[in-house]
């Protein structure tokens, strides 16, 4: 038989040569399987060109600098964007919201608004309660509706002349919605607020047109994207990265330092105090290339339909409820669901133990949108391009065969 578009894909990701059957890793968004160009990146780095980076005069820091710095015209080209130094490099989704967060607190005030969504992931909403605490601004949120969809038609009621900041989900990691980011960006420049993207469930899903979409400020995991972990960026606008203080003081951040004080260097420097997760970083740079290699129209189609087939699959099991919205183009393959009488830890270590399925349970670190729909915790499967019909099938078959016993 002729493997499907997902299994085609698996020599290129060791795990799968490297884990015993059966083995149906569904859990792609919390962390994706390394991609073997990445994995080789980061190998080669730490025992060939291992060496401090944009400090040292000898071959090896200098090789390990332009691996470094080539990182960041890997990513522009991934991100659609024209200059490599808009690119902050990090160590993760997280630490590119924080940035993005404290570089912002000086726009806000008492008074003013942060905009946020009831689907944040708390990686987007903490920073920015931390800059409301430390500003007197106020946070306030865009509701879901009932199908997981952003409630944009009702935006007009919360964001406004105060709202200086709107920061959202490109994708969320809970219902799978895509945001439709031109309309938020247009929206929230319209009342002359700057637009902060959560990029970390929607950088995995193929190479980006940022300047189409209109956002400001993107963060995103390396990990999420087949690279490795500790690895992430943050891409702005130069002119809003420049009026943004640093958010750690150390090494290769600053223009002077005397004993009185510090100035800083300029962007995409600024952000990059230490020594950097310089291994996972230029695996990170490998794997975007890789990802550009891909062909998207088919590994999208192949999502959509696989998604539909999950959507399908626990529809037709009784005491099953679905969270987000049908499939649709503004859904990915991320699917959240309950089942009547088992707790979300029981039927993932369930799945697990029976039948080699990864899923991911508890409340996805988005506490707020758990608490809309009524739940503490909740089962997810999320997909990746190398998922295919069999983690499909593990899946499914085996929710139905534990349902029925447990019922
Ligand atoms: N943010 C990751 C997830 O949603 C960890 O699972």
């Amino acid at each position: 038989m002729t493997p499907g578009v997902g299994q085609a894909l698996r020599p290129h990701f060791p795990a799968f040569a490297h884990q015993p059957p059966p083995f149906h890793y569904l859990d792609n968004a919390a962390t994706a399987q390394i991609c073997a160009p990445a994995a080789e990146a980061l190998l080669r780095f730490e025992t060939r060109t291992r060496a401090n980076v944009k400090r040292g005069v000898h071959r090896l820091a200098d090789a390990a600098t332009t691996a470094f710095e080539g990182v960041r015209a890997d990513l522009a080209r991934y991100l659609g964007v024209a200059d490599p130094d808009e690119v902050v490099l990090t160590t993760g989704t997280t630490a590119g919201l924080n940035i993005a967060a404290n570089g912002l607190r000086h726009r806000l005030g008492p008074g003013d608004e942060v905009l946020v969504t009831e689907l944040e992931h708390h990686s987007d909403l903490v920073p920015w309660h931390l800059a409301a605490e430390a500003t007197g601004a106020t946070v306030r949120a865009i509701p879901v509706g009932e199908d997981g969809r952003l409630d944009l038609d009702r935006l007009g009621r919360v964001l406004n002349d105060r709202t200086r900041i709107v920061t959202v989900a490109h994708v969320s990691n809970v219902t799978g919605t895509v945001t439709d980011l031109p309309r938020l960006a247009a929206a929230t420049h319209a009342v002359g607020a700057v637009l902060v993207v959560d990029g970390a469930q929607g950088a995995p899903h193929g190479p980006l047109d940022l300047p189409t979409l209109g956002c400001d400020l993107y963060a995103l995991s390396g990990h999420k994207m087949f690279g490795p972990t500790g690895s992430g960026a943050l891409w702005g606008q130069m002119d809003l990265l420049a009026e943004m203080p640093p958010f750690m003081g150390g090494g290769e951040m600053i223009r002077r330092v005397t004993i009185e004080g510090s100035t800083f260097a300029p962007p995409p420097h600024r952000f990059e105090a230490g020594t950097p997760a310089i291994g996972p970083l230029i695996g990170m740079g490998a794997a975007a290339r890789f990802l550009m290699t891909l062909d998207w129209n088919a590994l999208r189609r192949h999502e959509a339909r696989l998604t539909g087939r999950v959507l399908e699959g626990l529809a037709g099991i009784e005491g099953i409820r679905v969270f987000g919205p049908p499939a649709a183009p503004d859904r990915v393959g991320v699917v959240t669901f309950t089942v009547d009488g088992l707790h979300a830890h029981d039927v993932c270590q369930i799945l697990d133990a029976e039948r080699g399925v990864a899923l991911r349970g508890g409340h996805h670190c988005a506490q707020p949108l758990m608490g809309r729909f009524g739940l503490v915790a909740s089962a997810r499967a999320s997909l990746a391009p190398y998922s295919d019909d069999d983690d499909v099938d593990a899946l499914i078959e085996g929710l139905d065969d534990a349902i029925r016993r447990f019922r």
